[in-house]
């Protein structure tokens, strides 16, 4: 059977043998065992209902080894032979191009090349399901090879409920992943719904098919890097030199290194996983690999001297560096995080002083004492953070929960007044107030030929475009525009690409729909394929997260999540090719809701209309809200807008001055 035929197959009609998984594989850690023995009957019984009955005496046996060993049930027999990558969109079957672009970027998400787990279906951030089981994944693409141009696909949590009528309009697939009933949105609520295969934590892009690999994180992280050096030194000062010290080498974090290349510093980036480190080096995305402390504090000296731009992986436990750095007088310009502390319990934080396969052991067999572990890790953590910014490093939490986990551990990170953290997160100081406000956020393209000259001709239409821009922009915004520009003319030579032709792209409300105007000309006119835009759910919008996206929001709605639902609704009906909305993305299920959107763009009038449609809203929706929270800088961005589309009108805040609040008679 060929590629397309296996597509349109589905569930195959004879039971394919058991296999194991291959030996190299990079498994996701065992998950809590906590299921009830009769939930867990309930799990196989679950899992068997995509299967016909004569199938359940053998299956019900292995599910069942599957949830013990592994604590959830990914049906591994059923993973395709074929091999899963973005493959041009004219070989996938399928009568409409939506459905195809949809299948493209689902393989891209769980391509081996680009996926973290990618036997358990996981893209990024150790548990960012795709779907939950190759059940799932069959049957959506299935859907997807036959899905007419008025069909609706929907989606829970990774299983495809069926296709719906609908109309042309409408979404080709709508995603929801991890929406709960909000009293069961607990940590452990994931690991037992998600082990009785009934819900998934789609994290942002992965299950919402959005994932380009850590090129889409490549970007943000640089503008954070280069914007955290201009706060910390003196105007004109180069980073050369300067160390920024950080830890993960994971999905999102292995852009660390890379960003720290582009914005010219020495990167230091502690990983405990030999596999992620390895994998991260030979992509070239870290230029040097180190595994012991002294060669690591000799190297990074000689660096200094030398005032090298250099990224160097320590494999081995972030503390540990913290300590050595602050024992050997190694000064640290920049400090940050990005172990996955939004999981801290199963495999995104590896506690100090024990090996890294041990700390597994643990965490299957003594969860409790790993636990413990971790919140001692945090806490001595915490307490050498102190200890160099109190030397005068800046330090910002990197999205990752650090802060939210090291307090909850009793680390000492708390201000003052007892209700903030001592530091910024990056979104406080760097990205809310100088990208997210005025609209510049995560967009994202994909060329679905494959090809990389596409890809060649995308960078040179959007350079084009944000140099018009320029010339036109406000002064507020001129830096961004800058930055943006360099971005994208240096793109290619960054070597970003891993999976599929995509690219990212920092752009505001105008920038985003004028490019993908552009590119819409482009295919109109035969220089290039198809292309999909879509962005990360952390952006200006999309994303209600409190100690993140939304953390630079002060008027107390920062706990809301009106915001994120809005966003995917209003998209939803102005032309987005899929919509999805996630509980938990990025900090952890329970602690956010995120959303996002997928569009083709086929070079046709409708494609032109939806795309001014809804990314102006997409953008905008959040701007307005920002400016609603009195955020002076979307509220310039905003009144900006408003000026230009008669159309839009938007509530403004009025000031209040302080002196009046201090007189009341509280
Ligand atoms: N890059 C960004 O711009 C960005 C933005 C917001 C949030 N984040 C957050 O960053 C976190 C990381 O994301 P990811 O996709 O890279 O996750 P990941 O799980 O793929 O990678 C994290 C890595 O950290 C390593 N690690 C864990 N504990 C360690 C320790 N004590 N010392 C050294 N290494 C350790 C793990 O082995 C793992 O490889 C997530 O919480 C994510 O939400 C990233």
């Amino acid at each position: 059977m060929n590629f397309q035929e296996q597509i349109k197959q589905g569930i195959p009609a004879t039971l394919p043998a058991a296999k194991p998984y291959p030996a190299d594989a990079n498994r996701a850690p065992k998950r809590k065992d906590i299921l009830t023995k009769a939930e867990k009957q309930l799990a196989v019984r679950n899992a068997l209902r995509y299967f016909p009955a004569d199938w359940h005496g053998e299956l019900a046996v292995e599910f069942a080894n599957e949830l013990n060993d592994f604590g959830r049930i990914y049906m591994y027999r059923f993973k395709p032979e074929y091999a899963i990558k973005a493959r041009p969109i004219s070989d996938y079957p399928a009568k409409c191009q939506q459905a195809a672009a949809i299948m493209l970027m689902i393989d891209n998400n769980l391509d081996p090349a680009v996926a973290q787990h990618p036997e358990e279906l996981i893209t990024y951030g150790g548990n960012g399901a795709v779907f939950q089981n190759w059940a799932q994944y069959r049957l959506t693409m299935k859907y997807l090879s036959e899905m007419a141009e008025d069909q609706t696909l929907h989606m829970y949590s990774g299983h495809p409920m069926g296709l719906f009528p609908s109309s042309v309009e409408a979404p080709r697939v709508v995603v929801t992943n991890g929406m709960m009933i909000p009293n069961y949105s607990k940590p452990d609520d994931w690991e037992r719904f998600n082990a009785l295969g009934v819900t998934q934590y789609g994290q942002m892009t992965a299950g919402s098919f959005m994932y380009i690999g850590p090129q889409g994180i490549v970007h943000g992280t640089t503008i954070t890097v280069m914007n955290a050096f201009r706060k910390v030194l003196p105007k004109g000062q180069s980073p050369k030199g300067k160390i920024f010290l950080t830890a993960g080498l994971g999905g999102m974090s292995g852009a660390q290194p890379k960003a720290g290349n582009i914005a010219n510093c020495i990167t230091v980036c502690a990983e405990v996983n030999p596999k992620a480190a390895t994998k991260r080096h030979q992509q070239g995305w870290v230029d040097e690999l180190i595994d012991n402390m002294p060669a690591l504090i000799a190297r990074v000296k000689q660096a200094q001297a030398q005032q090298e731009v250099v990224s160097i992986a320590y494999i081995g436990n972030v503390v540990d560096v913290w300590e050595a750095f602050d024992a050997e007088g190694v000064f640290v310009h920049l400090g940050s995080d990005q172990t996955s502390l939004h999981n801290p319990w199963s495999g995104g934080y590896y506690p100090v002083g024990i090996s890294y396969d041990e700390a597994n052991r643990l965490i299957r067999e003594e969860p409790e004492l790993f636990k413990t572990k971790v919140q001692a890790t945090l806490k001595r953590h915490a307490a050498i953070v102190n200890k160099h910014t109190a030397k005068g490093t800046y330090f910002f939490d990197y999205g990752n929960a650090f802060l939210l986990e090291a307090s909850r551990a009793g680390g000492d990170v708390m201000a003052e007044n007892g209700i903030d953290f001592k530091y910024p997160s990056y979104v406080q100081d760097i990205l809310g107030p100088m990208c997210f406000d005025y609209g510049f956020g995560p967009f994202r393209w994909v060329c679905t030929s494959g090809n990389p000259a596409d890809l060649d001709k995308t960078d040179a239409i959007a350079a084009d475009v944000l140099k018009r821009i320029m010339l036109e922009s406000p002064e507020e915004i001129q830096q961004q525009m800058q930055d943006n520009i360099t971005w994208i003319l240096d793109a290619k030579q960054n070597k970003l690409v891993v999976g599929s032709q995509a690219r990212i792209l920092y752009a505001d409300a105008q920038g985003r729909a004028e490019i993908a105007q552009a590119f819409n000309e482009a295919i109109a006119r035969g220089e290039i394929g198809p292309v999909v835009l879509g962005r990360d759910h952390h952006d200006v919008s999309g994303t209600d997260s409190p100690f993140r996206e939304t953390s630079n929001i002060y008027d107390g709605s920062r706990f809301t999540a009106d915001m994120a639902i809005h966003n995917v609704i209003g998209d939803s009906f102005r032309g987005a090719t899929w919509v999805s909305i996630h509980n938990g993305g990025g900090v952890g299920w329970g602690e956010v809701m995120n959303g996002g959107f997928g569009m083709l763009l086929d070079g046709s009038a409708e494609a032109s209309k939806r795309l001014k449609s809804m990314l102006f809203f997409d953008v905008n929706n959040g701007i307005a809200r920002r400016s609603w929270a009195r955020n002076n800088e979307a509220d310039f961005a905003i009144r900006r807008e408003m000026a230009r589309t008669p159309k839009l009108q938007v509530t403004l805040a009025n000031r209040v001055d302080d002196e009046l609040l201090n007189q009341l008679p509280f």
